[in-house]
């Protein structure tokens, strides 16, 4: 609002541009811009354009775009990363959370073309369109396979170093993390707490993909990885269970069996942690979490994201005697269980 003159469409046409913006910073993350600059340093923008293959058309437009966009700094003629892209989309570094990102590249990017048909049908519309099984399409072609496990150890690395700091562990000596893919969040507690064992469970084509991750962590001898299908198999036991972005693929029905079968495998006192974009629970200011859970219409049958509310009250029916919702990082918070 101008206070002189009243409403302005600024903030309308920001948002509704904003995919320009955002194809940008894909389009440089694919191509490994951050990545050169933070291996060659300061480049002019000559010399970019040359190493990344780009047609002298429009790359100075796309650089001096990124700069505007304050993903890359300029002086004079040289550009060079941000201290936030030198760290964060930088391939070489463990830092690097640019995985989700490449995914949202790759896949997102083109199936939320389709927002609207998915908004007037109900239906996904990711690979799986017309009715196929979600996670058996997406594993078929083992490079989307071994991507998708790589973005979401980057979407997880942050809530999982916030995990080891906030929950009690001292108290707990097994956890695993149901629904594991590479295995960051078992791989931060346990680099973070040094008596816990456990590993992780998932079906049986991220096996290779988590033992590759885990043995390269040194923990390989702590953590080990355990194969089944979470709604075919009983879940495995610990002292804690973690279930991070696993209930919002499913529906209310399914949502409520793997709560169950959690419970079901915790001893007396043991500790079920939920976290994943928890929704505030006026459902009016976690933006990233109520898209999330439109990406879950995208991505899945009846998936969605919920409320820390609707998660304590699902839990409490379950039968868990506490519950807790507590913040994480970023637009994660986790909902602790207690049998
Ligand atoms: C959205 S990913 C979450 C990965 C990880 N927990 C994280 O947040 O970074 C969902 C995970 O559930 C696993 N999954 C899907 N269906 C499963 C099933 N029926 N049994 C076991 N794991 C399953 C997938 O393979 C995938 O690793």
């Amino acid at each position: 609002m101008d206070e002189q003159h009243g409403p302005t469409p600024d903030a309308i046409m920001q948002l509704g541009s904003g995919f320009w913006g955002s194809k940008t910073l894909l389009s440089a993350i694919e191509l490994g811009l951050f990545t050169e600059l933070a291996a060659a340093g300061p480049l002019d923008g000559e010399a970019l354009r040359e190493r990344l293959g780009l047609h002298p058309r429009s790359a100075s437009d796309f650089f001096d775009a990124l700069v505007a966009l304050g993903m890359l700094r300029r002086d004079g003629t040289r550009y060079s990363n941000t201290t936030e892209t030198e760290v964060f989309l930088d391939r070489a570094k463990p830092s690097y959370i640019g995985g989700i990102l490449e995914m949202m590249n790759a896949r997102l990017y083109g199936f939320w073309g389709s927002l609207t048909e998915g908004l007037r049908t109900g239906a996904p519309q990711n690979e799986s369109k017309g009715g196929k099984d979600v996670f058996a399409t997406l594993y078929a072609d083992p490079a989307r396979l071994a991507q998708f496990a790589k973005s979401m150890s980057a979407i997880s690395f942050g809530a999982g170093q916030a995990i080891a700091a906030k929950f009690p562990f001292k108290d707990y000596n097994t956890v695993i993390d149901i629904g594991c893919a590479e295995g960051m969040v078992p791989a931060q507690i346990a680099m973070a707490h040094d008596h816990v064992r456990g590993g992780g469970f998932d079906l049986p084509q991220l096996e290779p993909i988590f033992n590759s991750f885990v043995s390269g962590l040194g923990l390989g001898e702590r953590l080990s990885f355990m194969t089944g299908d979470f709604f075919a198999d009983p879940l495995p036991r610990a002292d804690v269970l973690v279930m991070g972005h696993i209930l919002h693929d499913w529906n209310l029905e399914e949502k409520r069996v793997l709560l169950r079968k959690a419970y079901d495998a915790l001893p007396e006192s043991g500790a079920l942690i939920v976290y994943e974009a928890i929704i505030d629970d006026e459902r009016r200011e976690n933006a990233f979490g109520l898209l999330m859970s439109l990406n879950m219409l995208i991505e899945t049958p009846g998936g969605f994201d919920y409320t820390g509310a609707d998660c304590q009250e699902w839990m409490r029916e379950t039968g868990f005697r506490e519950t807790s919702v507590e913040h994480l990082v970023g637009p994660d918070s986790m909902v602790v269980g207690i049998k």
